[in-house]
């Protein structure tokens, strides 16, 4: 693992750790690397109204964007959790992350005994519906 994955899975790995998880029990930490050198990072932040569950890819983007970063910002996206696999992203963050990443991002899946699978946006979501549907 080169040196600033390892510093993204830290930070992952601590936001994973702070996990708001008392129904699954399923920890998930997820990082933004920035083209300023900054990292983001953010877990997952469950509600007893399952539904309104924030999963930790769109923690962490949303509140990257909160910041006022947009998707050229952004360089890396990491995302782990306590999987035999890289962890899978959900459809729905799938979704969110084609519309906030920028479309050459490297995407790096992990786990705990840091097996890695790197994806790009369209691996996750090809054909993915975007703001320029709304105009055709
Ligand atoms: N979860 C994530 O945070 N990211 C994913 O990509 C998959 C699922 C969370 C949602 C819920 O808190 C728990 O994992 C179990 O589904």
């Amino acid at each position: 693992m080169d040196k600033i994955i390892e510093q993204m899975y830290q930070e992952a790995y601590r936001a994973y750790q702070n996990a708001y998880t008392p129904y699954s029990k399923f920890n998930v930490g997820a990082a933004v690397l920035l083209k300023d050198g900054n990292i983001i990072a953010g877990s997952n932040i469950e509600n007893a109204s399952y539904g309104l569950t924030n999963c930790a890819e769109r923690t962490t983007l949303f509140y990257t964007y909160s910041q006022g970063y947009r998707r050229d910002d952004i360089v890396k996206f990491l995302v782990l959790a306590n999987t035999k696999k890289p962890v899978s992203p959900c459809g729905a963050c799938r979704q969110v992350m084609a519309e906030l990443l920028p479309a050459d991002v490297e995407i790096i899946l992990t786990n705990l005994n840091k097996d890695i699978m790197k994806v790009s946006v369209a691996d996750l979501l090809p054909y993915h519906f975007s703001g320029d549907n709304l105009h055709e």
